[in-house]
């Protein structure tokens, strides 16, 4: 597939034509596009293209080429968020850039970290840790269960705030750094983050925006209005580049906070050397950061050339959100359940459905196995099933090669793993 080639025609229509330009399993139906986003076959073109240059001379392409392909991607970034180029690097991933960030802080006692019952797994792992070392920051989790409004949410998110900043801080130099999603991971859920900014610029309470699933999938962004203090966003999820590429976007009023990505690079400068200019370039920190096939970085702007193609970000998440809406409704009749968004206030390319299972069963690796092998080695699909607020959902993902009828594959499978499921409960509790 050559894509200068295949940009010259028109492109398919949404649904499973688009099926030729992925390279899935003819039999497997990709309900999961969020977990680890899936690689177009022009954006694969041109990441094979891009590793033939690399290998044949990689002492050119690292040492001489690279940071071109770099900065253009930046720059082509930046305008697609509305920040300015300087104001965005590129990272292996999200993970990646939020550690970058939360471990840059320089924390004192009696400092607060604000996290989620909804933040990302590992994410929050990452607050416990920072909050279990020296100086031993406080860890305060905003409650946020679903159903819920997100009139409730910013209005609970403000008691929370407020209730942190009208505690005691003798030193009155207390930091207080809130990790917030702008799409939540489970249940997937576009969240009032936008308005959580606007609570804790109000409250000195620094921002720091886990958007994972936002570039792609969130349009018109403009982080110069938004204003969030830090942000991140995976590229290789909703917007077709090859994994693992992120950016991560630091307003210049922010950048002395990042004295060093991790791992550092040899661009750091200790403030003891005695050549020390400070303070650091905050684009040169990123530019290496140890050894890595770039390639899944420089994908991104292929990534954008591949969207453009299909009809540009607008027409990509009309399709994609309507798909939500309908599949989720049509997922929940076969189930005989409910979506846990009805109004759709969260909901952007994500539904999240209630699945037949009892809410006592609980969240085993065992129960999960059999979900995952259920689900993707006997039914050839996948969504991810998750227990929260006492009940079990599956979390589906449209895609613009998804169709309705995608949805009853997954009901079939879904009721064939609940049943294994309810079996295996039966057993261990005999
Ligand atoms: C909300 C959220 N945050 C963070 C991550 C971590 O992304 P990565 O593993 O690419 O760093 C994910 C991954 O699915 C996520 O859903």
């Amino acid at each position: 597939m050559v894509p200068a080639e295949l940009y010259k025609t028109v492109p398919p229509a949404f649904g499973h034509d688009v099926l030729a330009l992925f390279g899935f399993n003819p039999n497997y139906v990709n309900l999961n596009h969020g977990s680890y986003g899936s690689l177009a076959l022009p954006v694969r073109a041109f990441c094979d293209e891009l590793t033939d240059e690399v290998e044949s001379n990689p002492d050119k392409f690292v040492r001489i080429d690279c940071i071109h392909y770099w900065n253009r991607v930046r720059e082509r970034v930046a305008k697609l968020i509305g920040a300015e180029t300087d104001e965005c690097v590129i990272v292996n991933n999200t993970s990646h850039g939020l550690a970058t960030v939360l471990r840059n802080f320089i924390f004192k006692e009696g400092d607060i970290l604000v996290g989620a019952t909804t933040t990302y797994g590992s994410m929050h792992q990452m607050l416990k840790y920072i909050a279990d070392i020296p100086p031993y920051p406080v860890l305060s989790t905003f409650n946020l269960q679903f159903p819920t409004s997100r009139a409730k949410i910013i209005q609970d998110f403000e008691e929370h705030i407020k209730k942190l900043t009208e505690t005691g801080d003798a030193t009155g130099e207390r930091k207080i750094v809130a990790l917030i999603d702008s799409i939540a991971g489970h249940p997937g859920a576009f969240l009032p983050w936008r308005e959580m900014v606007a609570i804790c610029r109000k409250a000195g309470v620094i921002s720091v925006i886990d958007g994972a699933h936002s570039i792609g999938q969130e349009v018109d962004l403009n982080l110069s209005e938004i204003r969030p203090d830090f942000w991140v966003s995976n590229c290789h999820k909703w917007l077709f580049s090859k994994r693992g590429s992120a950016i991560l976007y630091v307003p210049k009023r922010n950048q002395h906070f990042i004295k060093s990505p991790i791992p550092s690079p040899v661009t750091y400068h200790s403030p003891h050397d005695s050549d020390y200019q400070g303070p650091q370039d905050f684009v040169r920190l990123f530019e290496w950061t140890g050894t890595i096939d770039y390639v899944p970085q420089l994908s991104i702007g292929a990534a954008m050339d591949f969207r453009e193609w299909l009809g540009g970000e607008h027409k990509i998440n009309a399709y994609t959100h309507a798909l939500a809406i309908a599949g989720g409704k049509r997922l929940a009749e076969r189930l005989g359940t409910n979506v846990m968004d009805p109004d759709g206030e969260f909901t952007l390319n994500i539904v999240n459905v209630e699945i037949p299972l009892s809410g006592d069963v609980e969240s085993t690796d065992e129960v999960l196995r059999i979900f995952t092998h259920t689900l993707i080695l006997q039914w050839q699909t996948f969504a991810p099933p998750f227990r929260h607020n006492k009940k079990w959902w599956v979390r589906c993902s449209a895609q613009i090669w998804n169709e309705i009828s995608d949805f009853d594959v997954l009901a079939n499978a879904l009721k064939d793993a609940c049943s294994k499921v309810e079996e295996h409960v039966a057993q261990r509790n005999n």
